[in-house]
Order: C-alpha cells, then sequence, then structure tokens
C-alpha cells in the first residue's frame, strides 16, 4: 500500500504517562527536546493528533521559530470521527493548512480546514493514508494522544517511534503512552524492539522498533 512514512512522537514521564489525571497537560520535554521535536515538525509533511488532544491542550502543531528559523509548517491532521471540533481551535487558524479526516457518516459544518471521509464509524486509518499519499503527503508525524498511537501500532501504521522520557512521576489514572482497548491476551502484546536510548537534556530518548 502507498502511504507516508509514519513517526511517532511522544513525551512520557518516568511511569509512562503523557498527561496529567483528567488529561490535562504538562511539560514533560525540556528545551533540548523540543529543539529535537520543532525540528522533527520541520522535517515532514504533515503532523496528526486526536480530537482529544485538541481539545484538551489546543495545540497549535506549528514549527516554533525560536527551535527552527524560517521552517515550513508542516499539514495539520486531526482525527475527528464526529466532526466535533471547536470552531476556535488554534489549529484552525491560518498559520498552516489544516485537514480534519472524520467519516462518512459524520454531520457537514464549515471549517477553515480541508475536510477528508474515511470509514463509516471512527477514521479509516488505512484509507486515510492513502487518500493523504494522493495529495502528496510522504512523511507524517504522529503526536498522540494514547488512543491514536494505539491505532496505529494495533494497524501496524509506524516506520519509528521515539519518546521522550522525563524525570517526573504522574501516578494514579493519568493517561498512559498507549490506550485503546489494550491486551487482554499475551498473544495480543505488541512486541517491539529498543532500537536507542541516549540520554537527551533531562531525559531519555529512546527509539523503538516496531514489527510492520
Ligand atoms: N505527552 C505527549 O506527548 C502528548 C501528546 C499528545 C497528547 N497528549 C495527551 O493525550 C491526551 C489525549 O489522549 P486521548 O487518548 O484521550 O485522545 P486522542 O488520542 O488525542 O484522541 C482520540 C480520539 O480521536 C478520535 N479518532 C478518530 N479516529 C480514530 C482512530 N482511527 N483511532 C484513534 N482515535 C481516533 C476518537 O474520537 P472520535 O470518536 O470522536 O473521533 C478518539 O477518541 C491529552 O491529555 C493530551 O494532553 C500527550
Amino acid at each position: 500500500m502507498n502511504r507516508p512514512k509514519i513517526i511517532i512522537n511522544a513525551a512520557m514521564s518516568a511511569d509512562g504517562k503523557i498527561a496529567l489525571v483528567g488529561g490535562k497537560r504538562i511539560k514533560i520535554s525540556d528545551e533540548e527536546d523540543f529543539k529535537r521535536v520543532h525540528e522533527l515538525r520541520a522535517s515532514v509533511d504533515a503532523i496528526l493528533v486526536g480530537i482529544n488532544t485538541v481539545i484538551n491542550d489546543d495545540p497549535k502543531l506549528t514549527v516554533k521559530e525560536k527551535y527552527v528559523p524560517n521552517a515550513k509548517n508542516p499539514v495539520r491532521i486531526v482525527l475527528d470521527s464526529k466532526l466535533r471540533i471547536p470552531e476556535n481551535s488554534r489549529i484552525l487558524n491560518n498559520a498552516a493548512k489544516t485537514i480534519i479526516a472524520t467519516t462518512k457518516t459524520a454531520g457537514h459544518r464549515e471549517l477553515n480546514a480541508e475536510i477528508i471521509r474515511c470509514g463509516e464509524k471512527r477514521v479509516d486509518l488505512k484509507c486515510l493514508m492513502k487518500e493523504l499519499w494522493n495529495k502528496g503527503i510522504r512523511s507524517l508525524m504522529v503526536e498522540g494522544g494514547s488512543t491514536v498511537i494505539f491505532s496505529f501500532l494495533k494497524e501496524k501504521l509506524v516506520d519509528e517511534f521515539y519518546v521522550f522520557m522525563g524525570p517526573v512521576i504522574i501516578g494514579g489514572s493519568a493517561p498512559c503512552l498507549v490506550g485503546g482497548n489494550g491486551a487482554m491476551d499475551e498473544n495480543d502484546v505488541l512486541r517491539i524492539k529498543i532500537l536507542s536510548c541516549e540520554r537527551l537534556g533531562y531525559g531519555i530518548l529512546i527509539q523503538y522498533g516496531v514489527e510492520k
């Protein structure tokens, strides 16, 4: 299947959480990791997040001038099966093009974004990857959250997987790096490899290898 190269990137605490209990954003990366993330953003054609991340964090998903001067902003993509994105979300600003990936059954809304429809109940990722490829998108950075990371791993739509582990512990029921339905059976566990592990700023950058 023709699809973009897919790079997952996330920051987690020492106990594997990516936000506070209740989903509120927390800064886990330090300046060195932010620089790496913005360089990665600047190097890809598109960045993708789930609708809950847009609702919780209201990210702009642009490349910060401070980390990469004169960079071109990649296309921003939101997985939003029911088209529930708030109209004033910063991801809908004019700083870059935005695509809302939704379903064939979702309603219609006037938004400052292009709409792509794939799947019936939930956005069909394989269909979306094909559509993105047809639009000339050759590289895609997936920035979360947990549910979206689970879907890409489960559907084996991953080429590179980076996790920055910061020196904080959050505990409780905070969202983990990977959410979704999880594995009930040992056979359903996703087996990954550690390709590299290096000290970066005050944390550790791990690159995992995922079977395709
Ligand atoms: N530390 C980090 O690196 C980092 C980065 C990003 C986010 N976060 C945190 O992650 C949390 C949000 O994570 P989350 O798991 O609640 O939500 P999420 O992954 O941001 O969004 C999940 C939602 O996306 C929609 N979706 C549509 N098609 C999908 C598909 N094929 N697969 C998966 N999702 C699909 C679904 O909602 P519909 O059914 O309505 O479409 C789903 O519930 C926030 O607390 C945020 O702060 C942390």
